[in-house]
């Protein structure tokens, strides 16, 4: 299993045939190191409705004809305009052929561009039999703990550190040690100045406090899940 980090909340991950897009924030996004039209994913995740997540959503599953996996009420919005969906809300999982994904709760708040508000969420994504828990956009709450020890083992998580809107590199450590990942890919941060911290100053700070290794990608580049 192959994760591209395509800059803020976005990634590609690949197995075998499955191309899954989270988050696919590309046009407008200062970071990013490619077009949203050079994307071919076989299914579309969004954590939440916000504009940094929503992103190229419409323009590539219409090119791709890729379902998009959302919260309900985003995905009432989506299939109004005529796209695929899967509309699970919280608890639920949705199963496809090569894994599932169930969603979980988030403390954010959500507004789609078209005004749909909804809870915003975080995605455990088993794909084959790896585990990747998208945190989406939250802050600290003790439910990680509970969401991240309830089920599979947790092999990467993608967790928000920039601050502002989310949790900050401090609670994120904090979040680390709750979820007791193999790896952390973190997220979320120096996409915008409210946004800039410190990567390696978290990276070493999760790596004094767990076992967990942080992995830092520069947007563009791709890690393999072994
Ligand atoms: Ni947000
Ligand atoms: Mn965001």
């Amino acid at each position: 299993m192959e994760i591209r980090f395509l800059a803020q909340s976005a990634v590609m991950i690949t197995d075998g045939d499955a191309r899954i897009l989270v988050d696919p924030f590309i046009t407008g996004n200062p970071k990013a190191t490619i077009q949203a039209d050079e994307l071919d994913p076989t299914h579309i995740l969004l954590t939440h409705g916000h504009q940094d997540h929503y992103g190229d959503v419409e323009a590539i599953a219409k090119r791709t004809g890729a379902p998009i996996l959302a919260m309900v009420e985003i995905a009432d919005e989506l299939a109004e305009k005529g796209f695929d969906v899967f509309d699970p809300n919280f608890g639920g999982t949705v199963a496809f052929d090569w894994g599932w994904v169930k969603m979980v709760p988030a403390w954010h708040s959500s507004t789609t561009p078209g005004g749909t508000v909804s809870p915003p969420a975080g995605l455990l994504i088993m794909v084959g039999d790896r585990l990747v828990y998208h945190l989406g956009d939250t802050a600290l709450f003790s439910d990680l703990k509970l969401i991240a020890q309830r089920g599979n083992h947790v092999n990467l998580a993608l967790v928000p550190i920039g601050g502002h809107y989310t949790m900050d590199r401090f609670d994120a450590v904090t979040a680390c040690e709750w979820i007791g990942a193999d790896e952390v890919i973190p997220i979320h941060y120096d996409t915008f100045p409210p946004i800039e911290t410190d990567a390696e100053a978290f990276k070493s700070d999760v790596e004094n406090a767990t076992e967990t290794k942080v992995v830092i990608l520069a947007p563009g580049e791709s890690h393999t899940v072994r």
